[in-house]
């Protein structure tokens, strides 16, 4: 149980951080791939737009140098025969022809100054026809100024300029699936570029037009040149890069979009949501567009006539395979480095997850051996964070642990020994004596009888003398043992520790050996009244002052103390000499019975082993401390809740 929810913890700590990881990864990755296509698609717009841009200054200058070869025919020295039909006028139709081919003008023709055509160079045989209603010309007689454009020439103008023009011009629709519906199934107007300007003889005198043109149907020079100038000719994937096209209308009138075997898409008509775009609402088109047989970013805008129609369309694309295939690298390379970043990520991750859960385990592992008792348990710090520290926190409670236990190891042990003790000696003593008590009385008895004999001589009655005085003592120490060992339940009362102290003092201060000692007593006024044995108490206080008297060998100072200690709710009585002190051998056994540094015949030994057997009956604890040569100080010390019996 305790296992399972240690592995969920450090499961779920990394299939978060994972959860995280990989979320953020392809949020990142949906976001870049997002962005750089934009940027991709955004590009490519702009360049089409700037494409768009080359390709109708292409397209204007083509027109700018047909109205350069129009005005330069104008000015010829001979134009006024020809407008003039002069007879001399056959002379130039030569000159004209090659004049003609030269600048690759399709058409080149002179009209009168009502816009009957006088000569037309590409046909010469047909003239004479009314050109005033051809929307440049009319202009050109209008405002006697030059007029430049592009037109729709109808398939009989057409023919009369050059029936190899009008077959020129001639187109079967090609089918092509998204173009509009159209009843028509061919296309036999053309599209021209064409510039027409008056001629004047001397100043102001009107004389005719000269018309130049250029047809556009099947004719390359402008696609191609915007596909060589713009695009440089780039081929992407054996494609060409960079495309144009101009549309009569909806058709593909002029192209270098190939069909897939490889002939130029003439014919071909424009898909009709562009056609809608660019000749009905009259709009620029720019987007990815599906031309002829491939996608391409495109841009297409309307081609006006003279007068402002839409008739057509001018277009350029460039492949978008090309974008696309860097969009698409530029996605790949960043998706590795996502992927790469995210797997370094998950790693990393990984090590300082496991990092965490192996501290933790480390801890969890220590904590158990330390609950199973194992106190030695250690964790070595790992880190130097918030688990470090626990660690060091946890080592420390470990030896914290071990050191109370050890201590209260060592005291218990102490403790059990010193009662054991206690009890064997005290059994043993109280048989002892019991047995030695009544060979003792006969003794002293029989020794007193036989002093009270005559018959006994001096040097007899001086060693029976010793024999009984040997003997009292004999009884004195029996006494002690069986008070020691009878251990006599203590009588209690009310009693004032002062008073018992004081009692002790009157008994003893007359005696011989406290002559020379000076009594300082230091009593609490007013002690609270405790509950005592007091002929024990006595006892304890007394044993306790003679052993100072003794230690200080009748000199010194013995200063007796009673004080209230209200924080421990105790009474303690001081007993305080300038003796010898205690050594520290001495110190742990004179609370043993018959433990005496005094020379036989002075001491028993059992004055303090009485008297700890009498303060522990009270509850009470006896202490000593002690400087050697410097003296004691004993304090025993009773408890004031101390219960009356009965
Ligand atoms: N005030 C004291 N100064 C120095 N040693 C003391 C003092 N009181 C007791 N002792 C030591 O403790 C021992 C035991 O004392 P006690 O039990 O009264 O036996 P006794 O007095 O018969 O020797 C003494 O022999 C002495 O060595
Ligand atoms: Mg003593």
């Amino acid at each position: 149980m305790k296992l399972g929810v240690k592995h969920s913890l450090a499961t779920r700590l990394s299939l978060s951080i994972l959860a995280i990881i990989i979320l953020s990864g392809l949020l990142f990755t949906a976001v870049g791939a997002t962005t750089i296509s934009k940027l991709t698609v955004n590009e490519a717009e702009e360049r089409v737009r700037n494409d768009l841009n080359a390709a109708r200054l292409i397209y204007s200058g083509k027109l700018d140098n047909i109205r350069l070869e129009a005005e330069f025919t104008g000015a010829r020295t001979f134009i006024e025969e020809i407008l003039l039909q002069k007879d001399t006028a056959q002379d130039y139709i030569d000159v004209l022809k090659s004049f003609k081919v030269n600048e690759k003008l399709d058409v080149l023709t002179f009209t009168d100054n009502k816009g009957i055509v006088v000569l037309r160079v590409s046909n010469p045989s047909v003239k004479g026809d009314d050109q005033s209603g051809q929307e440049l010309v009319r202009a050109v007689l209008n405002r006697r100024a030059p007029a430049e454009g592009t037109v729709i020439i109808s398939a009989k103008d057409l023919q009369n300029e050059s029936p190899l023009l009008a077959e020129q011009a001639h187109f079967d629709f090609v089918d092509t699936p998204k173009a509009r519906p159209r009843p028509e199934t061919e296309e036999s107007a053309g599209m021209m570029l064409m510039a027409a300007i008056p001629v004047f003889r001397g100043i102001g005198d009107f004389i005719g037009v000269v018309y130049a043109g250029v047809l556009l149907n099947r004719n390359f020079d402008i696609v191609d040149e915007v596909k060589q100038t713009v695009f440089q000719g780039a081929v992407y994937k054996g494609k060409d890069i960079g495309t144009a096209t101009i549309f009569q209308d909806d058709v593909r009138i002029s192209t270098n979009v190939h069909n897939s075997d490889g002939s130029r898409a003439i014919g071909t008509r424009i898909a009709a949501d562009v056609y809608d775009q660019v000749v009905v609402q009259g709009k620029q088109y720019i987007g990815r567009a599906f031309v002829v047989n491939d996608w391409y970013i495109s841009a297409y805008e309307p081609i006006k006539d003279y007068d402002g129609r839409i008739i057509g369309i001018q277009y350029v694309g460039i492949l978008e395979k090309k974008y696309s295939d860097i969009r698409n690298q530029a996605i790949l390379v960043f998706s590795g480095i996502t992927f790469t970043g995210i797997v370094m990520s998950i790693l990393m991750a990984l090590l300082i997850s496991r990092g965490i859960s192996s501290s933790i385990n480390k801890l969890v592992t220590a904590s158990k051996q330390l609950a199973n008792g194992n106190l030695e348990a250690k964790v070595s710090r790992v880190s130097n964070d918030e688990l470090g520290e626990l660690a060091d926190t946890f080592n420390f409670m470990a030896t914290a642990l071990k050191d109370r236990d050890e201590k209260l190891k060592e005291y218990t042990k102490k403790k059990i020994m010193e009662s054991e003790r206690l009890a064997l000696i005290g059994q043993l003593s109280a048989n002892v004596a019991h047995e030695l008590n009544n060979p003792l009385q006969g003794i002293v008895t029989y020794s007193h009888l036989l002093l009270e004999e005559e018959t006994c001589n001096e040097d007899a009655k001086g060693n029976l003398q010793k024999i009984v005085v040997q003997a009292n003592r004999c009884r004195d120490i029996i006494r002690g043992l069986l008070d020691f060992s009878r251990q006599k339940k203590p009588d209690k009362m009310l009693c004032n520790v002062n008073t018992l102290l004081q009692g002790c003092v009157s008994l003893v201060e007359n005696q011989a050996a406290f002559q020379n000692i000076k009594m300082v007593l230091h009593l609490e006024e007013n002690p609270p009244m405790v509950v005592l044995d007091p002929s024990q108490v006595e006892r304890v206080f007394l044993n306790l002052i003679i052993n100072a008297a003794d230690a200080m060998d009748g000199n010194g100072t013995l200063t007796l103390t009673t004080k209230h200690n209200r924080e421990n709710k105790t009474i303690e009585i001081k007993v305080q000499d300038t003796g010898h002190g205690i050594s520290n051998e001495s110190m742990e056994k004179i609370f043993d019975p018959f433990f005496t540094t005094k020379e036989t015949g002075h001491g028993v030994g059992l004055g303090l082993a009485i008297s700890y057997g009498i303060v522990k009956e009270h509850n009470g604890t006896i202490s000593v401390e002690s400087e050697l040569g410097k003296g004691a100080a004993f304090t025993v010390s009773f408890p004031l809740v101390a219960t009356l019996p009965g």
